[in-house]
C-alpha cells in the first residue's frame, strides 16, 4: 500500500475521511454540512494545510486515494474532542469502507507516527478520541495509545510517540 504526504489539494478528500471518522458505526449520523457546522469536527480540518499540521494519504498503487490520517495542534480555547494539551495534536484516521480490515489502517497509522517523529518540528505525543464501541480502539492500544480522560461518549487517548512498538521495530 503507497503512502505518500498530504497536501493542500487533499483537502476534499479529507473532508470525505473526517465523515467516515464521525460516521463511524455505519450509520449516517453526519451530513457533509453537519459536520462541517459542528465546531469541534470542523476544527480538525478546516482551513488545512496550516504551518504545523501534517498527514499521511494511503493510496491504490492506481494513486487513487483510500485513507487517511492527519493530525493537527488546537489551541484550549478551541479544542477537538480529543484535545489534551495545546502542544500535543489531536489525530483523525479513517479509510473508505470498501477498503477496511485488511491491515490499511494500522500501516496508516504507523506511516502518520513515522512522520510526527520524524518531521521538521519533532512531536512528542499524539492524541485522539475513540467513540465507545469504536472496535478502532483495539489498533490504537496495539499502538501504544493510553486512556487518558473521557470527553462525552469517548475515550481520549494519547501515545507517547517515542514509545510506539511499531516505530520501535523499525529502528
Ligand atoms: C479505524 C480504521 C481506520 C481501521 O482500519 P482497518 O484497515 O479497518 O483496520 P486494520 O485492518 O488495520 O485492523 C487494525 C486492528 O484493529 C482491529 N479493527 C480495526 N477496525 C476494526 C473493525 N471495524 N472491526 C473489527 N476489528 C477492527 C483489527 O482487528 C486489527 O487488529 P489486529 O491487527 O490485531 O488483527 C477503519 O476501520 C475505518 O476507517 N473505520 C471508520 C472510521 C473510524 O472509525 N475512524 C476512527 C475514528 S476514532
Amino acid at each position: 500500500m503507497p503512502f505518500r504526504p498530504a497536501v493542500a489539494s487533499d483537502a476534499d478528500f479529507l473532508w470525505r475521511i473526517l465523515l467516515e471518522a464521525y460516521n463511524c458505526n455505519g450509520e449516517p449520523r453526519f451530513t457533509a454540512e453537519q459536520l462541517a457546522a459542528e465546531p469541534h469536527a470542523a476544527r480538525c480540518l478546516v482551513g488545512w494545510p496550516r504551518r504545523d499540521d501534517f498527514g499521511v494519504i494511503a493510496e491504490t498503487v492506481a494513486g487513487e486515494p483510500i485513507g487517511a490520517a492527519w493530525a493537527r495542534y488546537l489551541p484550549e480555547s478551541e479544542p477537538g474532542y480529543g484535545f489534551v494539551a495545546a502542544d500535543v495534536p489531536e489525530l483523525t484516521l479513517g479509510l473508505l469502507p470498501e477498503h477496511r480490515g485488511r491491515g490499511h489502517g494500522r500501516a496508516l497509522m504507523e506511516a502518520l507516527v513515522q512522520a510526527a517523529a520524524e518531521g521538521p518540528a519533532p512531536v512528542a505525543r499524539l492524541s485522539l478520541s475513540v467513540e465507545d464501541g469504536n472496535p478502532a480502539v483495539h489498533l490504537y492500544t496495539t499502538l501504544g495509545f493510553t486512556r487518558v480522560g473521557r470527553s462525552g461518549n469517548a475515550d481520549t487517548m494519547v501515545l507517547d510517540v517515542g514509545t510506539c512498538p511499531a516505530l520501535l521495530n523499525n529502528r
